[in-house]
């Protein structure tokens, strides 16, 4: 799957958005290294602390069924009332998120308005010096 078809995804994602509190609708796209797809929209709670990420619905959905190589993500985000976008970059928990399984030189992040205007980031770039499971382990 190419990045124009992953945007394309997370714009469909994007949809599924449960945000009566922010109104603010988020899809994401996530590409694993089988070739498969897991699509996550953002799922907000009354209680407002239990709401998920868009970006972390879709790394769960995957991981719970066993799958931890990832190559990509497609994020796209803005308000609910218009579908003309501005770039809606990843909070840090979903940062952190993508940091506990993904390699932060090669794995990229899609952030974009479109299927023909976005742009790709190593996930090193949007987190510098990021925490992850090789700093725990022991030499
Ligand atoms: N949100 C995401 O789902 N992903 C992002 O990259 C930024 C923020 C959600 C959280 C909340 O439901 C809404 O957008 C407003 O912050």
């Amino acid at each position: 799957m190419d990045y124009k078809d992953l945007m394309a995804e997370a714009l469909k994602a994007r949809k599924m958005a449960y945000t009566p509190y922010s109104h603010f609708n988020v899809g994401a796209a996530l590409l694993a290294k089988n070739g498969k797809v897991y699509t996550g929209c953002n799922i907000e709670n009354a209680a407002y602390t239990p709401s998920n990420c868009a970006e972390r619905t879709a790394f769960f959905k995957a991981v719970s069924e066993g799958v931890l190589e990832f190559d990509a993500i497609a994020i796209v985000g803005g308000p609910a009332a218009t579908d003309d976008l501005n770039v809606c970059a990843p909070c840090g928990v979903c940062r952190q998120v993508m940091m506990e399984f993904c390699d932060p030189k090669t794995f990229k992040v899609i952030l974009g308005k479109s299927t023909e205007d976005y742009k790709v980031y190593t996930l090193e770039e949007i987190l510098p010096l990021g925490f992850g499971p090789k700093d725990l382990e022991e030499d």
